[in-house]
């Protein structure tokens, strides 16, 4: 009988080799692998090695060399169906039943392959042909080069419903249509699925096309339209690039998930080449894994907003019956309505590597988002938390990567509830901050992810930001004040991220901080060339980002201080703070509001668009306050 390439890469992946061969070979780990004195030929010195990553053994002895299912029959001496059936049984699946069309269908995948193969090639030809300039100038606009076109193999699907057709037809219909290059619907006649878009070929683990992702040019519905799954191409068991990342990945020793073709794309020309994506669902188990054979810990990535949030999560509960000790996940939030294309295509790679660097491992992801998702301000509201914790480490299916859950949900849970008032933080801590700073908005309107927020960008708020960091470094007792507040914004330029993070650390361990010792620190950390630009920048109009006229004790007339400039910086520091929160409580409200209007969100929907109008107002004033 014949099983499919697709379930036994499925039965490989499932299969730890170390933990097989471990059974009848002493191994010792060495970094990524793992030795032993060759069990196919006579010696002393190991030069057997085994290597779980990529699922196979080698030996540099004797040259032997083979997988899971080789190791059974080579070593174990079974004949093919019985090594299957027994790594089969360990990894808790099941042997398809013999099928008389399985062995058909092998056959026929290869010749699908030459269709998919065919029509990227002559998709290729269209986009560098005449009828290619505007797709070719789409491509342009989005700023990507003719050696990236090349490399992705992007092409152009006119817009007809015969040309395709038409170029293939040494292939019979049925296999083109079989293929998912042509629609047939009833018995009408067949015509080409993919009309006046941008091709972008998926290839499988050993770069070969097996189906298309097709992009309109410009705007319209559906924006992407994709390959229907064929004999040949398993959406959920597909990874977009995986061919060229896992080579990259072995370099990195990093993996990067991102959502889309275009960001894996862009990323690649911009020199991350280990970036794959999943195809528009959400990441299933079986990719999982693949991303697992490369790599212990993938970087997800994810938009910041709702449902960039929300598909975050969905991917976190997915791996949970999946954890096994040292593999695991971890999230990076982009900035809000970015995804990683927009990130490197404004700030390049740096800015992109700047945000992987702030990963959340995967159980800070779930401890942040259950303590955002819901209020905790009574007894009942905090046992909630409990119980959602408990339901979470329930879902990890193995013992001891569930009791470190458990344990250090536990002691999160302790510090943030039981802990002695007088270090108390967390949640308390946050409320009592939240109602010193009368900006911000009824903590309750405040949607989980606020506090997340990444605050910056090219319009006011960017501005705000620039101007706080510019005041903080003329007015450094601010820092330590402040530090908190600070601590917890995300600033979306990773020059400034930096600068405030090392102004913060300068600031704590130093008592008394004046503004040249705090320049002399920041010199020899990552935003010192940030800090000095923002001291040079005195195009900004508030009291605090001017250089004021420093009184020195020894002078006669000792002027008052004028302390305006710094009643101005701590209102911008609460402006500062409050704005992504207003902004994402607005955004929630009003999403409320289009759902349900009532007289009861409608307020709330008011009451935030007066105070970000009156935000906007002050911060005016104290831009202008004396121009
Ligand atoms: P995005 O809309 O984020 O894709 O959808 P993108 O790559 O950033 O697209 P550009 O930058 O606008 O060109 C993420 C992924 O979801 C799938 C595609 O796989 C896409 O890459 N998708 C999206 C679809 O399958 N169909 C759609 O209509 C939209
Ligand atoms: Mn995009």
């Amino acid at each position: 009988m014949t099983l499919s390439p697709q379930w036994l890469d499925e039965l490989r992946s499932r299969t730890t080799l170390s933990s097989l061969i471990a059974q009848s070979v002493k191994l010792t780990r060495a970094g990524r692998e793992y030795k032993a004195c060759c069990p196919f030929h006579n010696e002393k010195s190991p030069s057997f090695t085994v290597n779980d990553e990529k699922g196979f053994y080698h030996c540099f002895g004797c040259s032997a060399h083979g997988d899971a299912i080789s190791w059974m029959t080579e070593q174990r001496g079974l004949g093919f169906m019985d090594a299957v059936k027994e790594l089969a049984d360990a990894a808790g699946m099941d042997v398809p039943a013999p099928d008389p069309r399985a062995a058909k269908q092998a056959e026929r995948a290869k010749t699908l392959r030459d269709v998919t193969e065919a029509a990227a090639r002559w998709f290729s030809d269209e986009l560098g042909g005449n009828d290619g300039a505007e797709a070719r100038a789409y491509l342009q606009k989005r700023g990507i080069s003719d050696q990236t076109r090349r490399r992705f193999g992007f092409g152009f699907a006119p817009d007809s419903r015969g040309r395709l057709k038409q170029a293939l037809n040494a292939f019979p219909d049925a296999m083109l249509v079989e293929a998912g290059m042509l629609i047939k619907v009833d018995d009408k006649d067949s015509y080409d699925r993919f009309r006046g878009r941008l091709m972008i070929p998926i290839r499988d683990p050993r770069g070969r096309v097996i189906a298309f992702g097709g992009r309109i040019l410009g705007a319209g519905e559906p924006k992407y339209l994709n390959s229907p799954d064929t004999p040949l191409f398993d959406k959920g068991r597909t990874l977009y690039n995986l061919d060229l990342a896992s080579p990259a990945s072995r370099q990195t020793d990093r993996i990067i998930v991102a959502e889309g073709y275009m960001d894996v794309v862009a990323l690649a020309q911009a020199g991350i080449a280990d970036a794959v994506a999943p195809l528009g669902t959400a990441l299933t188990e079986q990719q999982i894994q693949l991303l697992w054979r490369m790599v212990p810990v993938p970087l997800l990535c994810f938009d910041g907003d709702a449902a960039g949030q929300k598909a975050a999560m969905r991917a976190a509960h997915r791996a949970l019956p999946l954890l096994r000790p040292g593999y695991s996940l971890a999230f990076v939030t982009l900035p809000e309505g970015q995804d990683p294309d927009d990130v490197v295509t404004a700030g390049g790679s740096r800015a992109f590597e700047a945000l992987l660097d702030q990963a959340e491992p995967l159980v800070d992801r779930l401890w942040n988002h259950e303590v955002g998702a819901l209020p905790l301000d009574t007894p009942e509201q905090r046992a909630g938390l409990k119980q959602r914790l408990g339901e979470i480490a329930a879902n990890i299916a193995h013992a001891d990567v569930a009791a470190h859950y458990r344990a250090a949900f536990r002691d999160r849970y302790d510090a943030m509830f039981f802990a002695p008032k007088s270090d108390r933080g967390g949640h308390d801590a946050r409320h009592r901050r939240a109602s010193g700073n009368k900006w911000r908005p009824d903590p309750s309107l405040i949607p989980p992810h606020a506090r997340t927020r990444v605050i910056g960008g090219t319009g006011l708020e960017g501005q705000l930001a620039d101007a706080v960091l510019a005041g903080l470094l003329r007015y450094p007792d601010k820092i330590r004040e402040h530090a908190e507040e600070l601590a917890s914004l995300h600033l979306a330029e990773p020059g400034s991220a930096a600068l405030i993070a090392d102004m913060i650390d300068a600031a704590l361990r130093e008592e008394s901080l004046d503004r040249e010792r705090l320049v002399t620190i920041l010199a020899q950390g990552k935003g010192y060339h940030r800090a000095k630009a923002l001291l040079r920048a005195d195009a900004m109009h508030f009291s605090f980002t001017r250089d004021a006229p420093q009184a020195s004790i020894g002078d006669d007339a000792v002027e008052a201080p004028d302390l305006r400039p710094l009643r101005d910086l701590d209102e911008a520091i609460a402006a500062m703070v409050a704005w992504p929160e207003i902004d994402a409580a607005l955004r929630a409200a009003t999403e409320r509001a289009s759902r349900a209007l009532d007289e009861e969100s409608y307020a709330a929907q008011q009451r935030l668009r007066e105070m970000k109008a009156e935000l906007t107002r002050r911060l005016g004033d104290l831009m202008q306050s004396d121009a």
